[in-house]
């Protein structure tokens, strides 16, 4: 596997890993209409459709905003012949995912993002391209306050009372200024516990030591032991317990890399 910078092109392919990804998130789940693409009820298509175009919108935004940088996880030849003599042994059929139009499979995807004012964070950031910078700040706006009027797949008075949950969780006291944030971090549910989401954050964390930064990402619950074993520390929590039915124990955790 290895890491490359995101093409135009991956944006249908990391759009359904996320979108794949979140149909075991009990959090989105909560606010997102969305169903399986692989049960056969009616309507279930056109839901799951509706769900990769909004992912994707929002993905394609994100990648564009000042400072934020997204890395596609790509599987080499060696990859796809482990994975396919694991399945064969388990006697599964031997599957791809997420196939770009280079015939490249993409496994997983991450998006970092640099905040700061210092030399090195505006490098990121794209400083001294002001119309550029401007015009990403306008999409920015126009991704908050249109996207979802008119998307069908999310239901926002529940995507509201998401928000407004996370925004009363115990603040995890003054953000750094310059700091790194790990905005997004999916691997493809065929390709997860193989190392990929460990080898994703070395970018980061290579980053980070370099730039004598630390990195900030708000962790779902899946994502939790990922950034324990790598050398994050919890320093909040928010419950969702009392707002999700059946959804005793989920929580987001604030995780810290470089404390
Ligand atoms: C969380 C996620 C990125 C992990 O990626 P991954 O490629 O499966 O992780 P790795 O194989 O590199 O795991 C490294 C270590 O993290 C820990 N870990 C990862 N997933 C784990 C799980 N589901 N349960 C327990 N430990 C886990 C283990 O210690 C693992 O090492 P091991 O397999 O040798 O025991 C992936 O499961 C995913 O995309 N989940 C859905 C989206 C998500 O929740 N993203 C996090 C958003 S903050």
């Amino acid at each position: 596997m290895h890491l490359r910078p995101y093409r135009n092109q991956d944006a249908n392919a990391i759009a359904a890993i996320k979108a794949r990804c979140d149909l075991a998130d009990p959090l989105v789940l909560f606010y997102r209409r969305t169903s399986s693409p692989d049960t056969q009820q009616k309507g279930d298509d056109k839901r799951w459709r509706a769900h990769v175009k909004s992912t994707r919108r929002a993905l394609c935004l994100e990648i564009l905003m000042p400072g934020n940088v997204c890395w596609v996880l790509v599987l080499d030849d060696e990859d796809v012949e482990a994975i396919n003599n694991h399945q064969n042994q388990q006697n599964k059929k031997p599957k791809h995912s997420s196939r770009t139009t280079n015939d490249e499979t993409v496994a997983g995807f991450t998006i970092w993002s640099r905040f700061g004012s210092s030399d090195m964070a505006r490098r990121w950031q794209g400083h001294g391209e002001k119309l550029t910078t401007r015009a990403k700040a306008f999409l920015s706006h126009m991704n908050l306050s249109i996207q979802y009027p008119f998307d069908s797949s999310i239901d926002r008075p529940r995507m509201a009372q998401f928000i407004r949950h996370l925004k009363t969780g115990p603040s995890p006291g003054p953000l750094e200024k310059e700091r790194w944030e790990l905005e997004a971090m999916y691997i493809h549910p065929l390709y997860q516990r193989r190392g990929f989401g460990g080898k994703a954050l070395e970018w980061g964390i290579e980053r980070a030591q370099q730039e004598d930064v630390r990195i900030w990402v708000w962790s779902t619950d899946a994502g939790k032991p990922l950034y324990l074993k790598n050398g994050f520390d919890e320093v909040g929590k928010v419950d969702f317990g009392g707002m999700i039915p059946d959804s005793e124990g989920v929580t987001v955790s604030v995780m810290v890399w470089g404390i």
